[in-house]
């Protein structure tokens, strides 16, 4: 594996993110999340850090499948209440140069025209430090909230991004060339309009005649993240995401699901190790591995079990609250988030759940591994799955906010550039800070704009 590994924040702005209850932990900042300060502080830790970005999730709706009622997410905080993610970016932009932000952002609630403009606006005032994570939304609720009676089926809503991306690349790619804009004060022309073309997109779901209102911002396209687990899911990350989730809870799963995603990828026209793979991790560290566990141990303590069936319950858009806590979990296709079940039915054939085991298992960060050790440790089992399984980087999802962060930051980061896993600042030499796009990070340097082997390319 040539490349150093990438790492990016894993979080949400909002209360609580996927570690349910954790914000009842003494000194849990997570309540000052429509905090500015918060995120910038939280921005300049991660920069400090050597993140390549801050990933945020986002979801429309609440969270009420379980017991079909809100009551339980609004009052124990299951990703309720929780800001607008980009427009917490430009906070978090201004106090750094070289950290990446990306934002979740759903194809089913919003028209493209409009949210090409506002990555464009994001990347040019990030100087091209943008991704968006591209998601089709799972909450019913979400639909009813924003104009519609049903939730569309999963394949509906994949059938609207692929078309949605495609306006959008017409729109970041091909409307604008790269020399469109003169600035001729004597001429009194400030735009070339022979260099600026209409798109006139006409499909299935949208129709935008065009030309996109903003000039080519500095990646065109920002990074596209994808975190799709089902088949149709698979297909759609293959043919457009530049950064994989997988979140497959076993080794065996992450391995499947990358050599599947890739060779998708090659029928798409698309090199296969272009793709960069990221797995979640929760690492729980300390100076020694008794610290270590102890803070394992007090974490555990706080997770709140109907505040994770809440949030498993939408996720998996089943209503947990009916099920008996012993009763196994059987396996469905579901219209919500097929991964999550998959976890728990597929992924290990030979093991069973309960719900309640579900429960207390997914209680710190869902499906990811958690990690819990010195920063050799956490460094020893970062560095296996890297070298040894093939992935590209990590999503480091928090317990306690800011702790889990700086904690890794001030720990394990020391220990991952000792080793080489992580560039170290002081051997960049002269190269000026905020020198660089987040594609360019990802892929190497030159590389700001989308290879030409990407569908939007071609
Ligand atoms: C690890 C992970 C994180 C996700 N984060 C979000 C998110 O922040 N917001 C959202 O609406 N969907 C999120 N999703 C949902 C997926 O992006 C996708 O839309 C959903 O899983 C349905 O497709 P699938 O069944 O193909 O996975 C996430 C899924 C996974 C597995």
């Amino acid at each position: 594996m040539p490349d150093h590994l990438h790492l990016n924040l894993f979080t949400m702005a909002s209360v609580e993110h996927v570690s349910p209850g954790s914000w009842t932990f003494p000194g849990d900042r997570s309540p000052e999340y429509a905090d500015r300060e918060y995120w910038t502080e939280v921005a300049r830790t991660a920069e400090r850090g050597g993140f390549d970005a801050v990933f945020f999730a986002d979801v429309r709706g609440i969270y009420d499948v379980y017991g079909d009622d809100r009551h339980t997410a609004v009052e124990k905080g299951v990703q309720t209440p929780a800001s607008d993610p980009q427009l917490v970016v430009p906070a978090m932009a201004e106090v750094t140069d070289d950290l990446g932000f990306a934002v979740t952002r759903s194809t089913t609630y919003t028209h493209p025209y409009q949210l090409a403009r506002e990555f464009s606006t994001l990347d040019h005032l990030t100087d091209g430090r943008i991704a968006i994570n591209v998601v089709t939304s799972y909450l019913q609720s979400a639909a009813e909230n924003l104009g519609l009676s049903e939730r569309m089926d999963k394949q509906t809503r994949y059938d609207r991004a692929d078309e949605f991306l495609d306006v959008c690349y017409k729109l970041w790619e091909e409307s604008w060339d790269d020399d469109a804009v003169e600035v001729d004060r004597e001429a009194g022309r400030y735009t070339d309009p022979e260099k600026v073309s209409a798109i006139a997109h006409e499909g299935e779901h949208f129709s935008v005649p065009g030309p996109h209102g903003c000039e080519p911002s500095p990646q065109r396209t920002p990074v596209v993240y994808q975190a799709g687990s089902s088949d149709r899911g698979r297909e759609f990350a293959a043919a457009n995401a530049e950064a994989v989730f997988a979140s497959q809870p076993t080794e065996e799963g992450v391995r499947e699901y990358m050599a599947d995603v890739k060779s998708r990828a090659a029928d798409h026209g698309r090199d296969p190790e272009s793709l960069k793979f990221f797995i979640g991790v929760v690492p729980v560290v300390g100076e020694t591995q008794a610290i270590a566990e102890a803070k394992h141990e007090e974490y555990t303590r706080h997770v709140d079990v109907e505040a994770t069936l809440a949030l498993l319950s939408g996720f998996l858009d089943m209503d947990l609250s009916e099920l008996d806590p012993d009763q196994k979990v059987e396996h469905i296709e579901t219209d919500a988030i097929q991964g999550t079940m998959n976890a728990f039915t597929k992924a290990q054939p030979d093991r069973e759940w309960t719900v309640r085991e579900v429960a207390e298992f997914c209680g710190l960060g869902t499906t990811s591994p958690t990690i819990v050790g010195t920063p050799e440790v956490v460094a020893d089992e970062l560095a296996y799955w890297h070298e040894e399984v093939g992935v590209h980087g990590f999503n480091v999802k928090e317990v306690v906010r800011p702790d889990s962060l700086t904690d890794f930051v001030d720990l394990v980061v020391p220990e991952l550039r000792e080793r080489g896993l992580v560039p170290d600042p002081d051997d960049a030499g002269d190269a000026p800070r905020g020198d660089g796009t987040l594609r360019e990070r990802l892929l190497g340097e030159g590389q700001s704009r989308l290879r030409d082997d990407h569908p939007a390319r071609r």
